[in-house]
């Protein structure tokens, strides 16, 4: 019997027919104390989740549905390395890989040295890369690093990167993911081969994308230097769970970073997949970055249901979904350092959460994870923010906010200072003002300017829901902290839906046509096993 039929759905389900799902969010709002009842606050994360259609009646009835799926056996499950990744037969370990040493109950002490063992060789690595010990072929230090990967093995590092832009760093680091060989174009252009280091990072070794970025960059290297060992040796890292493959590729042992199955690609920056971040920010801050997280992990199988920040903005985003029928989620930092936190987070979800058959291999009967995508919300307030404000579309909202601004001198400072500031406070204005009106509607209108708004082309309908969550800075640790609450609310919708997050089985078929379209775009007679489509698309690119 699907979840959509179990007594604790009907309840909410009766509960929305009841007024709950017609109730306009601005009326919820007449309780003064409101935002103080649906707030909560964890170390330097503040989620104010007061912005969203729900009394407490609402959430006691979503935390039945949590209990009758059996959501904190499943919570203790993932985090002591039961295999919860059924489809495949592993555990998710990504919260091991973050514990730090610190003993995680159930998982294995080999496992846990395991991981010590490859972030000791990657912390060698990156301090004698950047102590300026690490020399190319011609006895120059190492000034670029490009981390040729993609998805999971590109993201998390590169949205962390850019988030900690303001963090010096005696290295640069460059990123090359796209297929197309465009990034790879450009970056090789610039760049010196004496004083470049490549890291080849790919889970399985078998992406053609990260595969054919790699041989290009080989090529580049192979213009300066003539002996492949040196060129292996002193310009590749490799990271994959294929210590085989990378061998065959021709990287030396020593030069070879590992992880585990059991951490998905999506759920892997914590690994030696982090590298990048950790020759950012040294490898204090990567640990910073981990003990956010873990902080994070050791709230969320503690904490009760009602005072559990990834269980409540799950089991919200729920009730969102399922019964208010809201089928988009927007991303919206209000800081351009977190320009690809979005991104970061289309993979994590909607690669996780994006199934239509359950655990028991049956199509179930209700939706799933919505479409998510987002932008650097003031500039999103010039893109999309009129569909949110007067579209037919409801979208659910994610306001994400530093409280400071540590990378802006908060004394007296230049002028420049003062700018800088109060430009910070005019982002953090737009972000309140935003949530306000999408919440209000009509009703945010100041009564001084009524009269301009009487239009029909002027109406706020409001009750778009949302939650923000300010951050005290953005830092190692806060954006560890960040990153691991979506992780977990992620898997507390998938608990609810009866999914599987943690594989991805959506992702192979087309990987595999690709290479059939490929081999008929070099010999045109293959496409007439395609469609017509297919066969013309081919057809103009072959001449
Ligand atoms: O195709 C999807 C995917 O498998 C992601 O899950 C993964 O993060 C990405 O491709 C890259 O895979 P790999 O790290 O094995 O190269």
């Amino acid at each position: 019997m699907g979840v959509q039929h179990s007594q604790a759905w009907m309840a909410l389900q009766k509960h929305c027919q009841d007024g709950a799902g017609q109730q306009h969010l601005k009326t919820l709002f007449a309780d003064a104390h409101r935002a103080e009842h649906f707030s909560i606050e964890l170390d330097e994360l503040f989620l104010d989740y007061s912005k969203n259609r729900i009394t407490e009646e609402t959430l006691s009835l979503l935390i039945a549905l949590a209990e009758q799926q059996a959501l904190p056996d499943w919570i203790s499950r993932l985090l002591t390395g039961d295999v919860v990744n059924d489809t495949e037969a592993r555990p998710a370990l990504h919260t091991a890989a973050r514990a730090e040493g610190e003993d995680v109950q159930g998982v294995a002490a080999e496992v846990q040295a395991d991981i010590e063992l490859q972030l000791q060789k990657m912390a060698k690595i990156v301090d004698k890369i950047r102590s300026g010990h690490w020399r190319g072929f011609s006895g120059k230090p190492i000034t670029d690093v490009v981390n040729i990967g993609v998805g999971g093995s590109d993201l998390g590092p590169l949205m962390v990167t850019h988030a900690l832009q303001t963090i010096e760093s005696p290295v640069n680091l460059h990123f090359i993911s796209s297929i197309d060989g465009t990034q790879t174009s450009n970056l090789l252009n610039h760049l010196n081969q004496e004083t470049t280091l490549f890291i080849l990072a790919s889970k399985s070794f078998t992406t053609i994308d990260t595969l054919s970025n790699a041989e290009t960059a080989k090529d580049w290297l192979e213009e300066k230097i003539a002996d492949s060992q040196t060129l292996l040796s002193q310009h590749f890292l490799g990271v994959s769970t294929r210590p085989d493959l990378m061998s065959e590729w021709g990287l030396p042992e020593d030069n070879q970073l590992l992880f585990w199955d059991w951490i998905g690609g999506r759920y892997s920056m914590w690994s030696t997949i982090g590298m990048p971040i950790a020759l950012k920010v040294g490898m204090d801050g990567f640990r910073e970055m981990l003990q956010g997280a873990h902080l994070l992990d050791k709230h969320f199988g503690s904490a009760p249901m009602s005072q559990n920040i990834p269980v409540l903005m799950g089991l919200i985003d729920i009730w969102n979904i399922n019964f208010l029928d809201i089928q988009a989620k927007a991303i919206l930092p209000y800081d351009a350092r977190l320009k690809y936190l979005p991104a970061y987070f289309e993979q994590l979800v909607m690669e996780s959460n994006g199934k239509s058959v359950n655990r028991a291999g049956e199509r179930v009967g209700y939706k799933t994870c919505p479409i998510l995508w987002g932008e650097v919300g003031p500039n999103a307030q010039h893109a999309f923010y009129q569909l949110l404000h007067q579209g037919t579309q409801s979208v659910m909202c994610d306001f994400i906010a530093p409280v400071e601004r540590d990378d802006f001198k908060t004394d007296a400072g230049t002028e420049k200072d003062h700018s800088l500031r109060y430009q910070h406070q005019l982002a953090m204005a737009n972000c309140f003002a935003q949530s306000r009106v999408l919440m209000l509607g009509d009703a945010a209108i100041p009564e001084s300017i009524k009269a301009k708004f009487d239009s029909p082309f002027k109406h706020y309908p409001g009750n778009q829901p949302s939650n923000t969550i300010l951050l005290k800075t953005i830092s190692p640790k806060t954006l560890g902290m960040l990153v691991a609450l979506y992780e977990h609310k992620t898997f507390v919708e998938a608990v609810i839906w009866e999914i599987n997050p943690f594989d991805q089985w959506g992702v192979e078929l087309g990987k595999l046509i690709a290479k059939e379209t490929h081999a008929a775009i070099k010999d045109v007679a293959l496409s007439e096993a395609f469609d017509s489509s297919t066969q013309n698309l081919i057809k103009r690119i072959a001449k």
